[in-house]
């Protein structure tokens, strides 16, 4: 495998230094918690080799999720990131053929990339509501193809897909004789009815999830993945094996704390997402210079610096960051021009949000030629 860092990691706050920002509209999770707010006792966790599943409780709760799961379909992994490693290093290599959403949170298509197996972009457009196309995901599958992959509610631009369709790419991969990954890391955000666990709909789907975005806390590396296939999912214990043998102690037994007192997490999540995304869309609707097509989930959305406006971006991104202390995700991180931009409205506080929107608007019109 050939890796190469991504823009969206070296360029990444906690790699700047979270100190030189004060306004961090470029996060895609709710603010970060502290372990105290947990309450955790953590003196009595022995800190042996655990499961290399991992703890049979925490796979309990985790399958509680959706309908007919198991413990045993799950497998806990370091961040759902490291899950998403685990599938595309198990399932892909040079002679196969991956299908797979852009834009889309960056290691789904650099791990594949990393692999060098053969890759068709299903590409979402701002012009067409970032809506998926059917159709044209179906003609895209080919006869060695391992898997279509795809990422709902949407990263960066917050759209959802409805349980109807999810449940007709099921059906196509199902006839097509191929895999459905299906990365559901901010599924408990939606702003309507949630989609149901994906991997429960059908034993072709390996769904993948973590406890950083809904739940804020990232710094305990808790991801998995949900997979109803016996064989498959013995293959990627076999890659998360080699990759670390098992999971931290502590990190499960924090995530499974967490995942007890999820409808108190979850409805906390829902208030405080309500509230901001509110500003958000205020502060769209009286920026002239700014458009975006309305999420429908997740705590990002991904508007755009008119494309007609004639400004400097980096300059913009510079002044923005130099001058405002306010960071955004950058289209690059995505793949798409610098004019997009991704929109982090879960991580700051009401008031940094509002001063981090203020201070776009005014570097925009700084930058205006
Ligand atoms: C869609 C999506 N999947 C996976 C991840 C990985 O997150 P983690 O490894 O912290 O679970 C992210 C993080 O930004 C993401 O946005």
């Amino acid at each position: 495998m050939k890796f190469k860092r991504m823009p969206i990691e070296i360029e990444a706050p906690e790699q700047l230094g979270y100190d030189t920002i004060l306004r961090n509209l470029s996060e895609s999770s709710v603010t970060d918690r502290r372990l105290g707010e947990l309450k955790v006792d953590l003196s009595g966790v022995l800190l042996c080799y655990g499961d290399h599943r991992g703890s049979i409780d925490l796979r309990e709760k985790i399958a509680e999720s959706g309908s007919g799961l198991h413990a045993d379909d799950v497998l806990i992994t370091a961040g759902a990131s490291n899950a998403l490693f685990i599938v595309a290093a198990s399932l892909l290599d040079k002679e196969s053929h991956l299908v797979v959403l852009r834009p889309n949170y960056a290691t789904n298509i650099e791990t594949p990339r990393a692999i060098g197996c053969d890759i068709t972009y299903i590409d979402l457009a701002f012009e067409t509501g970032f809506a998926l196309d059917l159709e044209r995901l179906e003609a895209a599958i080919r006869p060695n193809t391992r898997y279509v992959s795809l990422t709902y509610p949407h990263n960066p631009s917050g759209k959802m897909l409805s349980e109807t369709e999810l449940r007709a790419i099921v059906e196509i991969v199902e006839r097509k004789n191929c895999l459905l990954l299906f990365d559901e890391t901010y599924r408990e955000m939606a702003f309507g009815p949630m989609l149901p666990v994906a991997a429960a709909l059908s034993p072709r789907v390996i769904s993948v999830s973590s406890l950083s975005k809904t739940y804020g806390i990232p710094g305990i590396r808790i991801g998995w993945l949900i997979c109803r296939d016996r064989e498959l999912m013995q293959l990627f214990l076999a890659a998360k094996e080699q990759i670390g043998i098992s999971g931290s102690m502590i990190d499960e037994y924090v995530g499974y704390t967490a995942l007890c007192e999820r409808g108190k997490w979850l409805d906390q999540t829902a208030a405080i997402l309500a509230d901001k995304r509110a500003l958000v869309e205020e502060w769209i609707e009286q920026d002239e210079f700014v458009e975006w097509v309305k999420p429908d989930g997740g705590c990002v959305c991904l508007p755009r610096i008119r494309p007609d406006l004639r400004i400097s971006l980096p300059s913009f991104y510079d002044r923005l960051y130099k001058n405002y202390q306010t960071y955004v995700g950058p289209g690059h991180w995505f793949e798409l021009p610098d004019h997009y931009f991704r929109l982090g409205f879960g991580w700051p506080t009401q008031t940094e949000l509002a001063e981090g929107l203020s201070a776009i608007s005014a570097a925009i019109r700084e930058e205006i030629k």
